[in-house]
């Protein structure tokens, strides 16, 4: 059952006594009480330092600490009244940024993944939250778009939590289907007679190893109207890798890196929930997701080392690793974006292990070459909580993924793992189309949440707040 989550006119103090009131202090961090007031209320006092202190990223911390107490003390329903005036590192935010903040990681941290549990006992679960004190309209719109966002993220973790066996590139097309019903949003599955049709050989070459079939989810969003001026209408383009289970194909995986590999397609989950709450924000902005869909399986049909494939765009590609997927089945659908005129592309993969090592599980990585996408994106990290963190795609990078037998391979030809999410990136860059600004990232670090997020373990659903904000100001 998820938690309902409302913005009340009324204060604080005038909410009926079943709800527990939060009330945020100013002692240190762990501190807290759960205390039984003169009027009969129960009141739970959590510390979260000086406000005079509180940083935006602490900010979105302290809401997800809040609902992690409830859930802790089993309460049911709880009210909280936070004023951002208090808050003066907050103010040059605005108070839109607060409550669509507010909305989007209290939602964010209610979310518990239930579908495999037989038991699902929520007697005690947390049932209510209500923010009191909203006064004007513009807060109230602004805490109403943090919701949907917040909400489009966790449909994003569900999707992407669900073992491969359930979530398969089928059952990601369908999923995709439900979450974008009832907007203006259309979607089309393509199969694998119709990839052929089309020469995508590579995403063909990734799922070859399994009955399980290859699929193309595209989603389109003529928000800003489809036939108009060309130039008006040139859409934002949204690429996620879409890989339902990454055994690493005959390059297998060791045992102890295969287990959570149903979150190979965190990033077409996540272009999922972003078309879902761009769809659902009536965006006036045409936005097209796109996301090759197949299982990396090993069987005598896999693709091999050492295998060439034509991609779609025509070059040859040498595949020297077969766990090196994701920028195959990416590269194929670079090309396929081609067909929509883009005006930026965008693609969201956990492509690299490498950037774990670079990064830690803090932030993705991201490369681009245009310089006015990477300030873009570094901002809108840091004003939505969906971090990242540029690396270098320099031309010096190309030399290392030059093939002695085809035009390309997908790995450094000397085997060499230094750089690793450079040289994915590098890689994907012969596959973008020309003149049109683009930017890989690389959510591998995201893939799967760390406690100090102070969310459900399992998938992020990074980074969709990120991603609504940016067709936003598209
Ligand atoms: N899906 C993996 C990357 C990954 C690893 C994501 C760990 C999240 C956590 C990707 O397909 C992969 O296997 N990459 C290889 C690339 C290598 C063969 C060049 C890797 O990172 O080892
Ligand atoms: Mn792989
Ligand atoms: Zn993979």
């Amino acid at each position: 059952m998820s938690t309902k989550i409302t913005l009340a006119k009324k204060a604080l103090t005038d909410q009926p006594s079943k709800y527990t009131r939060i009330v945020v202090t100013e002692d240190k961090n762990s501190w807290h009480r759960l205390v039984e007031t003169s009027d009969g209320h129960t009141e739970y006092r959590m510390g979260a330092g000086k406000s005079d202190e509180l940083t935006p990223r602490q900010f979105r911390t302290l809401a997800r600490s809040i609902v992690q107490a409830a859930k802790s003390h089993q309460l049911e329903q709880i009210a909280l009244q936070l004023d951002d005036a208090a808050y003066p590192k907050l103010q040059s935010l605005g108070s839109t940024w607060f409550y669509r903040t507010l909305a989007e990681n209290l939602t964010l941290a209610s979310y518990e993944f239930t579908h495999y549990k037989t038991k699902k006992d929520d007697s005690k679960s947390l049932k209510e939250i209500v923010v009191c004190g909203a006064l004007d309209k513009e807060v109230e719109a602004a805490f109403k778009t943090g919701l949907i966002v917040g909400e489009a993220a966790n449909t994003t973790r569900d999707i992407a939590n669900q073992s491969a066996s359930d979530m398969t590139p089928t059952a990601l097309g369908l999923a995709a289907k439900q979450a974008i019903a009832g907007t203006k949003a259309t979607i089309k599955v393509l199969n694998e007679t119709e990839l052929k049709k089309l020469k995508m050989n590579l995403l063909l070459a990734v799922g070859g190893g399994t009955k399980i079939e290859t699929k193309l989810i595209v989603i389109e969003y003529y928000g800003a109207g489809k036939g108009t001026t060309k130039n008006l209408a040139k859409p934002l383009i949204l690429i996620g890798k879409g890989i339902t289970y990454d055994t690493g194909g005959l390059n297998v995986k060791p045992s102890g890196s295969m287990h959570d590999m149903h979150l190979d397609m965190s990033g077409g989950a996540a272009i999922i929930g972003a078309m879902s709450a761009i769809a659902k924000l009536g965006l006036k902005k045409n936005v097209i997701g796109i996301i090759p869909a197949a299982e990396n399986a090993v069987s005598s049909e896999a693709m091999r080392a050492g295998d060439i494939v034509t991609a779609m765009n025509g070059k040859t590609v040498e595949i020297l690793h077969t766990d090196a997927e994701g920028r195959l089945v990416l590269a194929d659908a670079l090309t396929y974006s081609e067909r929509f005129n883009p005006g930026t592309i965008l693609d969201v993969a956990t492509l690299t292990g490498a950037a774990l090592s670079a990064l830690g599980q803090q932030a993705s990585a991201f490369m681009t070459k245009d310089e006015t996408l990477e300030t873009k994106l570094r901002a809108l990290g840091e004003e939505s909580g969906d971090l990242l963190w540029p690396l270098p795609l320099w031309d010096e990078y190309q030399s290392t993924i030059k093939s002695h037998r085809a035009d390309i391979s997908n790995i450094a030809t000397n085997f060499s793992r230094f750089g690793g999410t450079i040289e994915g990136g590098a890689f994907l860059h012969n596959f973008a189309p020309k003149n049109v600004p683009w930017a890989h990232i690389d959510m591998a670090p995201r893939m799967d949440s760390i406690p100090s997020d102070k969310l459900a373990k399992g998938a992020t659903g990074e980074p969709v707040r990120l991603l609504v904000r940016f067709a936003e100001q598209y």
